[in-house]
């Protein structure tokens, strides 16, 4: 066992070392089909068949120059933490014999404290901001149903009626999440945004609510955006918040990776309010730099949350004061998500964290003004935090060949998108390892992949 432990750290190390020259992203070759071993060949063997089979066609994901979707690389520390994560092998779903929910049970603390909210917000890990945001609008869901005296839980939605989710510019997860719920992506009600923007305007978010008001009273749910995936732009939440003085409604925030905002002093300011939210979604696989899969969810209700995802039975603990995490969170048995989490923040610190999201804020606003100064090329939105959203200037329809030629060219990685009705592209920075040099390489590839007219 050492020794082949051994040999699989030196392969993981060999990799690491290789990522700045790693393509950042492959097209994909399936290769041949292979049958199901019988006889299996060992782990050594095993080995050699992946290095020549299967790692050759994976991209560079956590590499410095993986800039599509939003998408964090691994510190040092998160991935000694995810590899003793396997090692250890825990399940912290109960408390029955091991201190591994307590050791959940920090860092969801430590991590309150990082973004700045408050103490009655409590939280558990899931598997990304999906799962996130589904867990928040399930407890959501269980707060309607209080508020008109039934109980989801135990009735079904049915028992609820109609359902209205108010949001600005809700992430496609939001509509997936509501077809699971069983409330369904028609519920989301689309209200209007600022000009030119993606943020919310409160005014007619304002305007709906006495609407629903009006119809009967049937109170909604309102997705806020704290980090819109194209342009990540903010929803001004203390103002969304205030209007449940008026309205009752439940606040969800998709936090995904603006929530990380709070460690800039800069730009704390855009998500001020969001500990105001009901309940909270933020992404660690993104800019926490800790490896697939893992997020947070927090929320002020646990009781309602318990309502929704108690698991009875006699052979688990029971639900008590602080109930065990199978009570808390759609799985039941899941691995100990929080450990390279507290490893990469014991180790670093909110210093080190914050070091890394200030550094990924000015290398997107680095790039932003040299695309900015290519006559190629035009922005789509100011580089507000972390993301470069750009077209084309004259051709936006060709903006596929460009991301083709910066694929193709194995240099950077960006992914495309649609804005405002504009093909477009996304350059966003997450990642620890990616620094100036990079930005250089990567306005170099954009310069060179411009169509010619
Ligand atoms: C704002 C926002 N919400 C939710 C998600 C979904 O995240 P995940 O893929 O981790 O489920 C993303 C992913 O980019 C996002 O940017």
């Amino acid at each position: 066992m050492p020794e082949l432990m051994e040999a699989v750290s030196a392969y993981a190390v060999r990799i690491l070392d290789g990522l700045d020259d790693r393509p950042a992203a492959r097209v994909p070759v399936r290769p041949e089909p292979a049958p199901l071993p019988g006889a299996g060949i060992g782990l050594e063997r095993a080995m050699e068949v992946f290095a020549t089979r299967w790692e050759p066609g994976f991209a560079a994901g956590p590499g410095p120059r993986y800039l599509g979707f939003v998408t964090g690389g691994a510190t040092p520390a998160a991935l000694a933490g995810d590899w003793l994560t396997g090692t250890l092998d825990q399940n912290p779903t109960s408390g029955l014999d091991s201190l591994a929910p307590d050791l959940e049970r920090e860092t969801v603390t430590w991590l309150r404290d990082l973004f700045g909210l408050p103490r009655e917000h409590e939280g558990v890990f899931v598997s990304g901001a999906t799962m996130s945001n589904l867990a928040g609008l399930a407890i959501a869901r269980e707060w309607l149903g209080e508020v008109r005296g039934v109980s989801v839980a135990e009735e079904g939605t049915a028992a609820l009626g109609p359902v209205t989710v108010l949001s600005g510019s809700p992430h496609s997860s939001v509509a997936k999440a509501l077809s699971v719920l069983g409330l369904g992506r028609s519920a989301i009600r689309r209200v209007g945004v600022l000009p030119g923007r993606e943020a919310v305007d409160v005014d007619l978010l304002a305007r709906e609510l006495e609407r629903l008001d009006r119809l009967g009273g049937a109170p909604a749910i309102v997705v806020a955006n704290a980090g819109t995936v194209n342009t990540v732009d903010f929803d001004d939440l203390r103002a969304i918040a205030a209007l449940r003085e008026r309205h009752p409604f439940w606040l969800h925030v998709d936090a995904a990776f603006g929530a990380f905002a709070a460690l800039s002093a800069g730009h704390a300011h855009l998500v001020a309010g969001l500990g105001e939210a009901d309940s909270v979604c933020v992404d660690l696989h993104k800019w926490l730099n800790v490896p697939y899969d893992s997020a947070v969810q927090f929320t002020r209700r646990r009781n309602l949350q318990v309502r929704v995802f108690r698991n009875a039975a006699a052979y688990l603990t029971p639900l008590g004061e602080d109930p065990d995490f199978v009570h808390l969170t759609p799985e039941n048995s899941r691995r100990l998500r929080a450990l390279p989490a507290w490893f990469t923040l014991a180790a670093y610190g909110r210093e080190g964290h914050a070091e890394i999201v200030r550094r990924d804020i000015d290398l997107a606003a680095g790039l932003g003004e040299r695309i900015a100064a290519m006559p190629a090329y035009r922005l789509l939105a100011p580089v507000r935090l972390n993301v470069v959203c750009f077209t084309l200037a004259s051709t936006p329809d060709r903006i596929d060949e460009v991301a083709d030629a910066v694929t193709g060219s194995g240099e950077a990685f960006l992914t495309t998108t649609v804005h405002d009705g504009v093909p477009a592209l996304r350059a966003a920075f997450s990642n620890w390892r990616t620094t100036e040099a990079d930005v250089d390489r990567v306005a170099k590839i954009l310069a060179e992949a411009a169509p010619r007219p």
